[in-house]
Protein backbone atom coordinates (compact mmCIF):
# COMPACT_ATOMS: atom_id res chain seq x y z
CA UNK A 1 0.00 0.00 0.00
CA UNK A 2 1.25 3.56 -0.83
CA UNK A 3 1.63 5.57 2.33
CA UNK A 4 0.00 9.20 1.66
CA UNK A 5 -0.66 11.88 4.06
CA UNK A 6 -3.05 14.55 3.76
CA UNK A 7 -3.44 18.11 5.05
CA UNK A 8 -7.15 19.44 4.99
CA UNK A 9 -7.86 23.35 5.05
CA UNK A 10 -10.90 24.37 5.10
CA UNK A 11 -12.65 27.70 5.67
CA UNK A 12 -14.95 30.89 3.44
CA UNK A 13 -13.70 32.60 0.62
CA UNK A 14 -11.12 34.47 0.59
CA UNK A 15 -9.10 33.71 3.53
CA UNK A 16 -6.69 32.96 2.07
CA UNK A 17 -6.91 29.22 1.81
CA UNK A 18 -5.35 28.87 -1.84
CA UNK A 19 -2.47 30.69 -1.58
CA UNK A 20 -1.63 29.53 1.15
CA UNK A 21 -2.09 25.47 0.65
CA UNK A 22 -0.47 26.14 -2.85
CA UNK A 23 3.04 27.08 -1.04
CA UNK A 24 2.42 24.82 1.65
CA UNK A 25 2.44 21.98 -0.64
CA UNK A 26 5.43 23.34 -2.59
CA UNK A 27 7.57 23.32 0.53
CA UNK A 28 6.27 19.86 1.25
CA UNK A 29 6.44 18.19 -1.96
CA UNK A 30 2.64 17.80 -2.02
CA UNK A 31 0.30 17.92 -4.66
CA UNK A 32 -2.10 20.97 -4.39
CA UNK A 33 -5.77 20.08 -4.69
CA UNK A 34 -8.28 23.28 -5.05
CA UNK A 35 -11.45 21.59 -4.51
CA UNK A 36 -13.86 24.87 -5.36
CA UNK A 37 -12.76 24.23 -8.77
CA UNK A 38 -14.77 21.25 -9.10
CA UNK A 39 -17.77 23.26 -7.84
CA UNK A 40 -16.64 26.13 -10.31
CA UNK A 41 -16.78 24.01 -13.28
CA UNK A 42 -20.30 23.08 -12.68
CA UNK A 43 -21.37 26.30 -11.83
CA UNK A 44 -19.46 27.24 -15.30
CA UNK A 45 -20.96 24.58 -17.45
CA UNK A 46 -24.32 24.78 -15.86
CA UNK A 47 -24.25 28.43 -16.96
CA UNK A 48 -23.29 27.77 -20.49
CA UNK A 49 -26.13 25.81 -20.30
CA UNK A 50 -28.47 28.26 -19.76
CA UNK A 51 -29.54 26.69 -17.25
CA UNK A 52 -30.91 28.37 -13.94
CA UNK A 53 -28.97 27.32 -10.70
CA UNK A 54 -32.26 27.48 -8.93
CA UNK A 55 -33.14 24.89 -11.22
CA UNK A 56 -32.00 21.60 -9.01
CA UNK A 57 -33.54 19.13 -11.21
CA UNK A 58 -32.30 20.96 -14.84
CA UNK A 59 -28.42 20.88 -12.98
CA UNK A 60 -29.06 16.89 -11.62
CA UNK A 61 -29.75 16.05 -15.08
CA UNK A 62 -26.66 18.14 -16.20
CA UNK A 63 -24.54 15.36 -14.59
CA UNK A 64 -25.42 12.35 -16.18
CA UNK A 65 -22.87 13.09 -19.03
CA UNK A 66 -20.36 15.25 -17.68
CA UNK A 67 -17.13 14.14 -16.54
CA UNK A 68 -14.69 17.14 -14.03
CA UNK A 69 -11.46 16.25 -13.71
CA UNK A 70 -8.32 17.62 -12.30
CA UNK A 71 -4.65 17.58 -13.98
CA UNK A 72 -1.80 19.16 -13.80
CA UNK A 73 -0.24 21.19 -16.22
CA UNK A 74 3.87 22.44 -15.92
CA UNK A 75 2.86 22.04 -11.86
CA UNK A 76 -0.37 24.05 -11.84
CA UNK A 77 -3.73 22.66 -11.48
CA UNK A 78 -5.96 22.72 -14.15
CA UNK A 79 -9.62 21.99 -14.35
CA UNK A 80 -11.03 19.73 -17.24
CA UNK A 81 -14.96 19.88 -18.18
CA UNK A 82 -15.75 16.60 -20.24
CA UNK A 83 -12.12 16.96 -21.49
CA UNK A 84 -11.84 20.78 -21.92
CA UNK A 85 -9.69 22.94 -19.77
CA UNK A 86 -11.93 25.42 -18.30
CA UNK A 87 -9.55 26.63 -15.55
CA UNK A 88 -9.09 30.22 -17.58
CA UNK A 89 -13.21 30.42 -16.77
CA UNK A 90 -14.08 30.32 -13.41
CA UNK A 91 -13.12 32.78 -11.44
CA UNK A 92 -15.22 35.40 -12.21
CA UNK A 93 -18.05 36.65 -9.60
CA UNK A 94 -20.99 35.01 -11.57
CA UNK A 95 -19.13 31.61 -11.45
CA UNK A 96 -18.70 31.95 -7.58
CA UNK A 97 -21.78 32.84 -7.16
CA UNK A 98 -23.09 29.64 -9.61
CA UNK A 99 -20.41 27.30 -7.73
CA UNK A 100 -21.97 28.57 -4.46
CA UNK A 101 -25.58 27.36 -5.38
CA UNK A 102 -24.68 24.30 -7.00
CA UNK A 103 -22.89 23.37 -4.36
CA UNK A 104 -25.83 23.81 -1.75
CA UNK A 105 -26.92 20.26 -4.33
CA UNK A 106 -26.79 16.85 -2.48
CA UNK A 107 -25.96 14.86 -5.62
CA UNK A 108 -23.56 17.70 -6.94
CA UNK A 109 -21.42 16.82 -4.01
CA UNK A 110 -21.90 13.20 -4.18
CA UNK A 111 -20.56 13.38 -7.61
CA UNK A 112 -17.73 15.21 -6.42
CA UNK A 113 -16.68 13.02 -3.48
CA UNK A 114 -14.93 10.38 -5.33
CA UNK A 115 -13.23 12.87 -7.38
CA UNK A 116 -11.85 14.46 -4.26
CA UNK A 117 -10.92 11.05 -2.87
CA UNK A 118 -9.50 9.89 -5.53
CA UNK A 119 -7.03 12.45 -5.61
CA UNK A 120 -6.00 12.08 -2.23
CA UNK A 121 -6.02 7.76 -2.12
CA UNK A 122 -2.71 7.98 -3.77
CA UNK A 123 -0.90 10.49 -3.26
CA UNK A 124 0.03 13.02 -0.44
CA UNK A 125 -2.25 16.32 -1.14
CA UNK A 126 -2.96 19.44 0.73
CA UNK A 127 -6.46 20.29 0.22
CA UNK A 128 -8.49 22.86 0.13
CA UNK A 129 -11.75 23.72 0.32
CA UNK A 130 -15.38 23.81 2.74
CA UNK A 131 -15.82 20.26 3.98
CA UNK A 132 -12.63 18.26 3.71
CA UNK A 133 -11.74 17.93 7.21
CA UNK A 134 -15.62 17.20 8.05
CA UNK A 135 -16.47 14.96 4.96
CA UNK A 136 -14.31 14.23 2.28
CA UNK A 137 -11.08 13.48 4.39
CA UNK A 138 -11.82 13.19 7.82
CA UNK A 139 -9.16 11.37 8.87
CA UNK A 140 -6.54 13.53 7.75
CA UNK A 141 -3.65 14.11 9.14
CA UNK A 142 -3.56 17.67 9.42
CA UNK A 143 -7.13 19.83 9.74
CA UNK A 144 -7.41 23.93 9.66
CA UNK A 145 -9.74 25.84 9.93
CA UNK A 146 -8.25 29.20 8.06
CA UNK A 147 -10.91 32.09 8.67
CA UNK A 148 -10.66 36.20 8.34
CA UNK A 149 -12.94 39.14 9.14
CA UNK A 150 -15.75 39.31 5.76
CA UNK A 151 -14.03 43.11 5.65
CA UNK A 152 -10.15 41.86 5.43
CA UNK A 153 -11.65 38.38 2.91
CA UNK A 154 -13.05 41.38 0.78
CA UNK A 155 -10.11 43.54 0.92
CA UNK A 156 -8.65 40.72 -0.59
CA UNK A 157 -10.30 39.04 -3.28
CA UNK A 158 -11.19 42.73 -4.44
CA UNK A 159 -7.51 43.36 -5.35
CA UNK A 160 -7.36 39.93 -6.73
CA UNK A 161 -9.75 40.96 -8.79
CA UNK A 162 -8.67 44.17 -10.04
CA UNK A 163 -5.62 43.41 -10.45
CA UNK A 164 -6.92 40.62 -13.32
CA UNK A 165 -8.62 43.24 -14.68
CA UNK A 166 -12.15 42.75 -13.53
CA UNK A 167 -14.05 45.70 -13.00
CA UNK A 168 -15.96 45.34 -9.35
CA UNK A 169 -16.29 47.60 -6.70
CA UNK A 170 -15.59 47.06 -3.02
CA UNK A 171 -19.04 46.85 -1.77
CA UNK A 172 -19.63 44.35 -4.70
CA UNK A 173 -17.07 42.00 -3.40
CA UNK A 174 -18.04 42.37 0.48
CA UNK A 175 -21.80 41.58 -0.40
CA UNK A 176 -21.28 38.71 -2.41
CA UNK A 177 -18.86 37.83 0.16
CA UNK A 178 -21.22 37.91 2.89
CA UNK A 179 -23.93 35.93 0.53
CA UNK A 180 -21.91 33.25 -0.18
CA UNK A 181 -20.60 33.07 3.38
CA UNK A 182 -24.35 32.81 4.59
CA UNK A 183 -25.74 30.22 1.88
CA UNK A 184 -22.25 28.22 2.38
CA UNK A 185 -22.72 28.13 6.25
CA UNK A 186 -26.48 27.69 6.03
CA UNK A 187 -26.69 24.42 3.55
CA UNK A 188 -28.05 21.57 4.49
CA UNK A 189 -25.55 19.72 3.08
CA UNK A 190 -21.77 19.70 4.24
CA UNK A 191 -22.05 22.94 5.25
CA UNK A 192 -19.13 24.95 5.83
CA UNK A 193 -17.75 24.36 9.33
CA UNK A 194 -14.82 23.73 11.45
CA UNK A 195 -13.75 20.27 12.60
CA UNK A 196 -13.98 19.25 15.75
CA UNK A 197 -9.73 18.73 15.37
CA UNK A 198 -9.33 21.45 13.16
CA UNK A 199 -6.56 24.18 14.59
CA UNK A 200 -8.60 27.10 13.72
CA UNK A 201 -6.11 30.29 12.12
CA UNK A 202 -7.59 33.86 11.80
CA UNK A 203 -5.64 35.77 9.64
CA UNK A 204 -7.27 39.26 9.95
CA UNK A 205 -4.72 41.43 10.97
CA UNK A 206 -1.86 38.61 9.05
CA UNK A 207 0.06 39.60 6.02
CA UNK A 208 0.52 36.52 3.78
CA UNK A 209 4.00 35.82 4.91
CA UNK A 210 2.68 36.17 8.80
CA UNK A 211 -0.45 33.68 7.48
CA UNK A 212 2.13 31.75 5.48
CA UNK A 213 4.81 31.36 8.48
CA UNK A 214 1.90 30.52 11.09
CA UNK A 215 0.16 27.74 9.08
CA UNK A 216 4.06 26.02 8.57
CA UNK A 217 4.52 26.39 11.88
CA UNK A 218 1.31 24.40 12.81
CA UNK A 219 2.20 22.17 10.10
CA UNK A 220 5.68 21.16 11.18
CA UNK A 221 4.56 20.73 14.94
CA UNK A 222 2.10 18.33 13.26
CA UNK A 223 3.53 16.42 10.85
O1 LIG B 1 -13.17 28.07 -2.72
P1 LIG B 1 -13.98 28.72 -3.85
O2 LIG B 1 -14.35 30.14 -3.57
O3 LIG B 1 -13.33 28.55 -5.18
O4 LIG B 1 -15.35 27.87 -3.89
C1 LIG B 1 -16.43 28.19 -4.73
C2 LIG B 1 -17.72 27.67 -4.10
O5 LIG B 1 -17.73 26.25 -4.11
C3 LIG B 1 -17.96 28.07 -2.64
O6 LIG B 1 -18.79 29.20 -2.52
C4 LIG B 1 -18.62 26.89 -2.03
C5 LIG B 1 -18.29 25.74 -2.91
N1 LIG B 1 -17.36 24.77 -2.32
C6 LIG B 1 -17.90 23.78 -1.53
O7 LIG B 1 -19.09 23.80 -1.28
N2 LIG B 1 -17.10 22.80 -1.02
C7 LIG B 1 -15.78 22.79 -1.27
N3 LIG B 1 -15.03 21.81 -0.78
C8 LIG B 1 -15.20 23.82 -2.06
C9 LIG B 1 -16.02 24.81 -2.57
Amino acid sequence: MIMSCAIAIDGPAGAGKSTIARILAKELEFIYVDTGALYRAIGYHVLGLGLETADTEGVIDALQDLTVAIDYVEGEQHVFVNGKDVSGSIRTPEVSMAASAVSAIPEVRAFLLDVQRGMAATRSVVMDGRDIGTTILPDARIKIFLTASPEARARRRHKELLEKGTAVTYDEVLADMVKRDYDDTHRAASPLRRAADAVLVDTSEDTLEQAVARMKAIVLERL
